[in-house]
């Protein structure tokens, strides 16, 4: 044991040694750097420009190769194409005075080529092994195509499903938000960031921009301190503390400050508390924007964002066109320049560009390491693992490979485009698995019929407003929706069961898609009514970027299977779970509120002094008159072919002191007929303290697989760790007094029992 111990001490001493070591020459090398480069070409590495065809802002970079000759470009983004950014490197490392590489970012956000489930569908599966190996596949995939830096993960908070960035985030919980968030950042940079095959993450949107007022993007945030460091920070602290190696500010204010001049946010909290050792880039235009936001011009908004703690302008040329001007004026200090300059250099030595520039350069590599069968493979059982089954009445999923006619009904049953979900810049939706497709290779003996049934919108407005860069994303069908419907309504009349295939289209969610009315379009809605209308057992196969609010179809629908945006494989996992092969198990992260008046609706709120009893038009009482406040379906919630049962919850102890352990157990077991996994969740309460606590919150989660039949006892242990909070002085600790420990399926069913927690024992 002895032995064991002072081994384990060696090695940790060795590998300290060894990154000191390595800092040091990494120090060594960018003073050499900085001693030889002038004004001009420090303030060069701050620049960020794009390549001309992803432009999220206003503006599109221009001239980038004569700025990156003279040394005015520190990285890029945009290019995954390794042929076009050799000859980019080539220029920047022979053609620049001070030959420095540049660095190659993209928007990887749930896979490069092969994609995988969005985000907020990747975070229902619940399991960070699967989250990782997504992120790991992706960087093999971005890397082969000469990518060193993605602008994943994205870990905004967000309690408002009308903000279609929702989408890219893993939900309302910090608890799963955080231990996402390490396992994204591990997949992406591995062990050794020098590895060709590892990219560097940008977490995002330094801060709080889930927090958007009203659900529409871009918008103001108004967050008290302990509730940002309580429910809304703690992602991005524990992506930092996973050694994330860059971090992207956000567009909104964070308190009263953009969060892009915040220098509190930047500097005091990010850097000096949490240790932050990697370098800050903006947002698209985000400097720019700040003159907007009432700031001042652009000088002097560049100026705020250097000396509050930002490295890296994206695609605005703030820092470009105004930095020298502000130093020579006094405004900003050399050391300020200098500092930002380090850090993006540090960040190049760090993904080894300065012992090769090339190394993710390599032309061959696409061939042998994109859209492999084994990727494909991950991205088919991730995405059936992230699809989150709502209802089934009366069992009637699974539906069996032979004996019934199925009509598959919506515009979504023979589609490709929609598969993929909002950001996938390199992903080709030509290349994924429609519906349709899935169940002729899962269950190619069934007697399927098919009709479109409806346009996604025929709105042509909305419409208009979806296809964005010129893409023909939503089109009108030539067919009249009265005849379309027809077709649908005789095909269903010639089907035992209808799988109407419906939702929200890629464009509706993502970047700038906040809605007001977050139901299933009207003309699909339509629809799905007149489906439901012949009598006939309709099974809802529901695509969406969002919660939505589906409280007609949860009434009328048999069953509602959310398969979020799958990915490539969409059509496979989703036959694969319609036919049984794999038995649904993913949960909700994100609440899913009745109606769009219940906003926002998440499961960690505070009680109210006036509480709510579970009956609503019950005057003086904090309520509705005309809605229980209740969601339809709440957090960490998702049935599956087999139920679930829990015993009673077991503590170890009622009274415990210090920092002892608790352990809560409870009994779980399968009483179905498949085989199948279950989200097991730990929900911690403080009724009693010094500020006013939520209701729940989430504190553990374990995924366990029972065959039919079975029971497993799932343990948790609880230390004061878990028991802490920020106060209202923002210090972070724990106050002794009663818990409530609570251990269930979801937030809304969940089993509890009291614990008492003193600092020590009492004499
Ligand atoms: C988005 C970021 C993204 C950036 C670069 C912005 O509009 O807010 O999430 O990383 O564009 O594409």
């Amino acid at each position: 044991m002895k032995r064991t111990y002072t081994i384990l001490l060696l090695l940790i001493g060795i590998l300290l040694q060894k990154s000191v070591a390595q800092d040091a020459k990494m120090k060594a090398h960018v003073d050499g750097l900085l001693k030889k480069m002038t004004i001009e070409e420090k303030i060069g590495q701050l620049n960020l420009p794009v390549a001309g065809w992803v432009p999220t802002g206003t503006t599109v970079s221009k001239d980038t190769e004569d700025k990156i000759k003279s040394g005015q470009v520190g990285g890029m983004f945009g290019y995954y194409d390794p042929v076009r950014m050799k000859a980019i490197q080539k220029i920047a490392v022979e053609q620049s005075r001070m030959k420095i590489p540049l660095f190659f970012g993209l928007d990887v956000i749930h896979g490069h080529r092969t994609i995988f489930p969005i985000p907020l569908g990747m975070a229902a599966t619940w399991d960070m092994a699967l989250v990782e190996k997504s992120a790991r596949i992706a960087a093999q995939e971005a890397t082969a195509e000469g990518l060193n830096w993605t602008f994943s993960p994205m870990v905004d908070i967000a309690r408002d499903p009308r903000w279609g960035r929702i989408s890219e985030g893993n939900g309302e919980d910090p608890f799963l938000g955080s231990a996402i968030a390490r396992a994204m950042v591990k997949g992406y940079q591995g062990d050794d960031l020098t590895q060709n095959n590892t990219l560097m993450a940008c977490v995002k949107h330094y801060a709080l921009y889930g927090g958007a007022e009203a659900g529409r993007d871009y918008n103001t945030v108004d967050i008290g301190r302990s509730s940002m460091f309580n429910y809304w920070l703690p992602p991005y602290k524990a992506a930092v503390e996973a050694g994330a190696g860059s971090i992207m500010t956000s567009f909104n204010v964070v308190d009263e400050v953009p969060a892009t001049a915040n220098r509190w946010l930047m500097t005091d909290l990010l850097r000096n508390q949490w240790g932050f050792k990697g370098f800050v880039v903006t947002d698209y235009t985000a400097i720019n924007e700040m003159t907007a936001h009432g700031l001042g011009d652009l000088q002097a908004v560049s100026a705020l964002a250097l000396k509050a703690g930002v490295d890296m302008d994206m695609v605005g040329e703030g820092f470009l066109t105004t930095l020298k001007k502000s130093y020579d004026e006094g405004k900003v200090k050399m050391a300020d320049i200098d500092l930002a300059c380090r850090r993006i250099l540090e960040a190049k030595w760090k993904m080894g560009l300065f012992k090769d520039p090339y190394a993710r350069l390599d032309e061959s590599r696409p061939a042998k390491e994109i859209m492999t069968p084994e990727n494909r493979k991950a991205s088919r059982e991730i995405a059936a693992r992230s699809f989150v089954l709502l209802k089934n009445e009366n069992q009637i999923l699974p539906l069996a490979k032979t004996g019934k006619t199925v009509a598959f009904i919506g515009p979504l049953a023979d589609n490709h485009r929609d598969m993929l979900g909002t950001w996938v810049i390199a992903g080709e939706w030509e290349k994924s698995v429609s519906v349709m497709e899935g169940v002729k290779n899962v269950a190619p003996q069934l007697n399927t019929l098919h009709s479109k049934g409806a346009n996604i919108t025929d709105d042509t407005a909305f419409i208009h407003r979806l296809n964005f860069f010129n893409q023909p994303m939503v089109t009108l069908d030539p067919i009249s929706p009265e005849t379309m419907l027809r077709n649908a309504l005789e095909a269903s009349a010639k089907a035992d069961i209808i799988v109407a295939v419906l939702g929200e289209s890629q464009s509706m969610s993502g970047e700038s898609s906040s809605r007001t009315d977050i139901g299933i379009p009207e003309s699909q809605r339509k629809l799905l009514e007149e489906l439901v209308k012949t009598g006939k057992p309709v099974v809802l196969v529901l695509f969406t970027g969002r919660p939505l609010t589906l409280e007609w179809e949860d009434a009328h629908c048999a069953a509602i299977l959310n398969v979020w945006a799958p990915g490539t494989e969409a059509g496979n996992a989703i036959a694969d779970v319609l036919f049984g092969d794999v038995n649904p198990s993913g949960k909700l992260t994100a609440t899913f509120p009745r109606t769009v008046g219940q906003i926002p609706n998440y499961y960690n709120h505070k009680p109210t002094g006036r509480p709510y009893n579970g009956s609503y038009q019950t005057k003086f009482q904090s309520n509705y008159l005309d809605s229980p406040n209740y969601p339809l379906y709440p957090f960490g919630y998702g049935i599956g072919y087999s139920p679930f049962t829990y015993e009673e919850m077991k503590l170890s102890s009622a009274k415990m002191s210090g920092n002892g352990t608790l352990t809560a157990s409870v009994k779980v077991s399968n009483v179905g007929k498949f085989a199948g996994e279950e989200v097991v969740q730990l929900y911690l309460s403080d009724p009693v303290a010094s500020i006013s606590r939520p209701v729940r919150e989430l504190k553990g989660f374990q995924k366990i697989m029972l065959q039919p039949g079975e029971s497993k006892v799932v343990e948790f242990k609880i230390t004061p760790e878990l028991l802490k909070f920020y106060n209202y002085e923002l210090k972070y600790d724990w106050e002794p007094g009663e818990f409530k420990i609570g251990i269930g399926g979801n937030a809304r069913d969940v089993k509890e029992q009291v614990v008492n927690w003193e600092k020590s024992v009492r004499p």
